[in-house]
């Protein structure tokens, strides 16, 4: 018996017949359109038991093999029961969405063609896609035609793309000697109620931890453009290398916007590389009633602007946006014989931080094909709308409402003595809702953000009605 004549057959259990794969796939949409309901009806906040859950999953000893159904079923029971629901109409979290629907479309196909989009050459129509996408955020923030840029994981990727070409430009030779080149050690600008993946982007980047300035606030929640260039003097006259200003358009706990035309003034005077991290305030751009508190964005050499944040895309879709295209080659070029291409303005993996790439614009471009941006006008409109709501309504039972932000979120005190953790965590136990605890200008608030967009008005009043229970 030779080797010819046995078949090679593939796992079955890897890749099953047309027709299991059918019926598994109609179990599978059918189940998580039910497991949906049963969240929205449900409680905000996991209910699993830890320890028979442990148990069940050491059970997964992987020697074996079970069906699949049995396991879709037991994975979708775990995750109804075992995580936070952001799909939950009254999460009012961390700029997590609940995922448009053309966005997990897009996943199913991404999933099913599984384009590598590292080069062009592989995936020219899916690279185009991206592109087409990009330029058409680029141009509604406001930057010129020739602007380019790319998909991120998310907004931290999308900063430290940032950061890596602003030390670029101050420094051609760091690409090749790293921080070492430069005559002193290089530093960047945040205020100081920024995002702080900024310091593990500073460590990633070589240039340390200690290389991130927090830039005083003005009391309100935004960068002090006199502290700022306070800041800069100082460090020139130390002899630190000043490379870079991040401001920072919606501040993640409070959603403040920096001062973006003073911030741009300044670093254009020092000669610095001015980047706007409007991760979750660029959706902004959709609007053209509310667009305008972005004002100075499209002066930026960067942004940052996450899809999976507030234009509802599932995790991780963020986008870096710079008006610097041989600037992003010479940050990220390199030549690899195994690739099937090299074009500096074509392909991915040379002008970016990935390389192999999943295909995450397709999230984008279908949320924006099928709705447009009136559609996503429409989808940030009603959340602010909806946080406006939350606060006349939190006023008037005598909340304090320190922030006082254009977007969606509001930082709520109790007023006479309340506790905030308490009050959070009594709310988090009720399961009605989802709020946290931030700080804002030194201080514990409760951090309440729209961020469904099924999220109601009834939504709003039992949420009130939970905060005024736990108070
Ligand atoms: C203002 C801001 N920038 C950056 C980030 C980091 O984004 P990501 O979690 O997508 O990496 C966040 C996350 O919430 C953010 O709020």
């Amino acid at each position: 018996m030779g080797r010819q004549s046995k078949p090679i057959r593939a796992s079955s259990a890897l890749f099953p017949a047309r027709a299991d794969c059918d019926l598994l796939n109609d179990i599978l949409t059918r189940e998580l359109a039910l497991a949906h309901q049963r969240v929205a009806a449900g409680v905000v906040t996991p209910t699993l038991d830890l320890a028979s859950f442990s148990r069940e999953l050491g059970e997964f000893d992987f020697d074996l093999p079970r069906p699949l159904d049995q396991v879709l079923a037991w994975t979708i029971a775990q995750l109804e029961r075992g995580i936070v629901h952001v799909t939950h109409p009254r999460y009012f979290g961390l700029f997590n969405p609940a995922p448009t629907f053309p966005a997990q479309c897009a996943d199913r196909i991404a999933a099913a063609f599984n384009p590598q989009l590292a080069s062009a050459t592989t995936s020219p129509a899916a690279i185009e896609i991206e592109a087409h996408v990009i330029c058409s955020v680029a141009r509604r923030a406001g930057f010129p035609t020739y602007a380019t840029g790319h998909f991120t994981t998310g907004g931290a990727e999308a900063n430290y793309t940032a950061l890596l070409c602003a030390l670029t430009r101050a420094l051609p030779e760091f690409g090749q000697k790293g921080a070492r080149a430069f005559a002193g050690p290089p530093v960047f600008y945040v205020s100081r109620e920024s995002h702080l993946a900024w310091l593990k982007i500073a460590h990633q980047a070589g240039i340390g931890r200690s290389a991130v300035r927090f830039v005083e606030t003005d009391g309100s929640g935004r960068m002090n453009p006199n502290a700022l260039s306070d800041s800069l003097r100082t460090d020139y006259a130390q002899g630190f290398v000043p490379v870079m200003v991040a401001a920072t358009a919606g501040t993640t706990n409070a959603g403040m916007i920096d001062p973006l035309l003073a911030c741009a003034e300044i670093a254009e005077a020092g000669g610095l590389w001015f980047h706007v991290d409007a991760a979750w305030g660029g959706a902004l751009i959709a609007s053209d009633r509310l667009r305008g508190v972005l004002a100075g964005v499209e002066l930026a050499d960067s942004v940052t602007i996450d899809a999976h944040k507030w234009f509802a895309t599932t995790m991780g879709c963020g986008m870096f946006i710079t008006r610097h295209a041989p600037l992003l080659s010479s940050t990220f070029h390199v030549s690899a014989d195994y690739m099937p291409s090299n074009s500096l303005g074509r392909d991915p993996y040379v002008t970016s931080l990935q390389w192999s790439r999943r295909f995450l614009g397709l999230r984008l471009f279908l949320s924006l094909a099928a709705a447009g941006w009136r559609g996503h006008a429409e989808h940030v409109e009603r959340s602010v709308e909806l946080a406006l709501l939350l606060k006349e309504m939190l006023l008037a039972a005598g909340w304090r409402i320190a922030n006082n932000s254009p977007l969606a979120v509001l930082c709520i005190e109790p007023g006479s003595g309340g506790d905030v953790s308490s009050i959070v965590r009594h709310v988090l136990a009720s399961g009605r809702a989802w709020v946290s605890v931030a700080r804002f200008e030194g201080r514990d608030v409760i951090r309440a953000c729209v961020t469904h967009g099924e999220t109601t008005r009834d939504d709003v009043l039992e949420l009130v009605a939970a905060l005024a229970a736990a108070r």
